[in-house]
């Protein structure tokens, strides 16, 4: 409880001030017109990371939801040279920026948000996931529901987890920032299993992070 409230003040989670709608609204265009940072290209660590969680299943298929330039989809088609890779991103300008950079396809690269996953095929792809995209939106029921949808395999998502659900993280923090009570939204979810384990990627908010492995049913 203690921690729980400190964090809350240390991140000025609050909740928010605007309708649902007009939140996401704003969240998205201030995503989609972010300038694009080198740090996005260069590999971190946490693509080392699911490279190593990767290795456990056997897969030919894969696709991020909020890849950015596509560092992490760069890396891992490095490791697995024959998987067919997917990602998508609201930002138009990092998605150009990756085909450029890593030589991604128009087909393998392109620009969309959480609406545009209603067009990717049901066990579309064998793996499924994302690194830091959820905690940017306000709300993320039916986002976890569609990209359970279009894995075959597992769901991996690496996210940002704080105290509260859909409270929005203080502007001085990171803009558009938003905590969610992951194990409440799994809850809903149709699941066979879910491992759960905390990652450290640096400082600040950068040390509260988790991955969840989820399989689908
Ligand atoms: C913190 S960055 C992580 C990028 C990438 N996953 C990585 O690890 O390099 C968050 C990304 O989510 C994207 N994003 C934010 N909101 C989005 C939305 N509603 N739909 C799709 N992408 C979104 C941003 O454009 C940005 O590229």
């Amino acid at each position: 409880m203690l921690r729980t409230r400190r964090l809350s003040r240390k991140y000025g989670l609050k909740p928010l001030e605007r309708k649902l709608d007009q939140e996401r609204q704003l969240a998205r265009k201030f995503w989609a017109d972010r300038p694009l940072e080198a740090y996005y290209e260069e590999i971190q660590p946490q693509t080392g990371l699911l490279i190593e969680r990767l290795s456990q299943i056997e897969f030919n298929s894969i696709f991020e939801f909020g890849c950015n330039v596509g560092r992490n989809l760069y890396w891992i088609r490095k490791e697995y040279a024959d998987v067919a890779v997917l990602g998508m991103d609201i930002n138009e300008s990092a998605i150009e920026r990756g085909k450029d950079l890593f030589e991604f396809s128009g087909q393998e690269l392109k620009v969309g948000d959480e609406e545009d996953l209603a067009r990717l095929p049901t066990d579309g792809f064998d793996i499924v996931f994302t690194v830091s995209v959820l905690d940017h939106l306000p709300e993320i029921g039916a986002t976890l529901n569609e990209l359970l949808r279009i894995a075959a395999k597992r769901v991996m998502l690496l996210e940002l987890v704080l105290p509260g659900d859909g409270l929005r993280l203080s502007d001085e923090i990171w803009p558009f920032s938003y905590s969610h009570n992951y194990t409440r939204a799994f809850n809903k979810l149709a699941l066979k299993a879910i491992q759960e384990r905390s990652v450290v990627l640096g400082e600040g908010p950068l040390s509260h992070y988790c991955l969840y492995e989820l399989e689908p049913q």
